[in-house]
């Protein structure tokens, strides 16, 4: 992938691995040597907090209203090379103004009707922001939480099919993600018991951000 780029995590519901995402991502362009900060845009500050203990050398700037966003974020990007953007839930002011200079909204989105709910009301508000911006940002649905031989899992995967952005491969319901986040780890740093999550985290972020600009 060429070039900077702000990936930011907007769903209106919480709960459905915005943090999980956005730590995990911010902590893979490292590994990748690139020069990469997290804007933790949520009041609760869960992420910041995560990914400070997971990653002390990893920039954290908490930006919580819509006015610092609008005024933090352009100068943040002179700065770095990418910028992971973890959202709060809802779709107020703050996510709004998120998806106003973000490049790539990740849309994570679990497997119940009421998370298929919240994740159509992203979109419409991700596509309010692309009739504002005349085109970004460009969006992306991240299923998570998902059991396949479960039918809700495999009928949320056909409902996403159907909104009018793209859907990514998602993240299984695995006990290392909870654990990971409860010990303000990666799942890569938690050996033999996160070796299947890992492996899935990095071939999510792989399909993802592998694909380009
Ligand atoms: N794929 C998953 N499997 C199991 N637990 C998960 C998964 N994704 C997230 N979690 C857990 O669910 C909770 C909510 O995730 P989080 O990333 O904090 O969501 P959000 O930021 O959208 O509120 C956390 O306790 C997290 O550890
Ligand atoms: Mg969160």
């Amino acid at each position: 992938m060429e070039g900077s780029m702000i990936v930011s995590l907007i769903n209106s519901k919480g709960g459905v691995g915005k943090s999980t995402l956005a730590v995990h991502l911010t902590a893979w362009w490292q590994r990748q040597g690139k020069r990469v900060a997290l804007v933790d845009a949520d009041t609760q500050g869960s992420s910041s907090t995560w990914l400070r203990e997971a990653a002390p050398e990893i920039p954290v700037l908490r930006l919580q209203s819509a006015d610092e966003i609008l005024d933090g974020v352009p100068g943040l990007c002179q700065e770095y090379e990418h910028l992971v953007v973890d959202g709060p839930a809802g779709l107020a002011e703050i996510s709004r103004a998120i998806l106003l200079v973000t490049d790539w909204a990740w849309l994570p989105c679990g497997p119940s009707v009421l998370d298929l709910r919240a994740a159509t009301e992203a979109v419409r508000v991700v596509l309010q922001a692309r009739q504002i911006r005349q085109g970004p940002p460009r969006a992306t649905l991240v299923p998570n939480k998902l059991q396949l031989h479960h039918r809700l899992s495999r009928e949320l995967l056909a409902a996403l099919g159907e909104l009018p952005v793209a859907s990514a491969g998602g993240l299984s319901l695995r006990q290392a993600y909870a654990d990971a986040a409860g010990q303000g780890a990666l799942v890569w740093e938690l050996g033999s018991r996160g070796r299947v999550a890992t492996r899935e985290m990095m071939g999510v972020l792989h399909g993802l951000v592998g694909q380009g600009a």
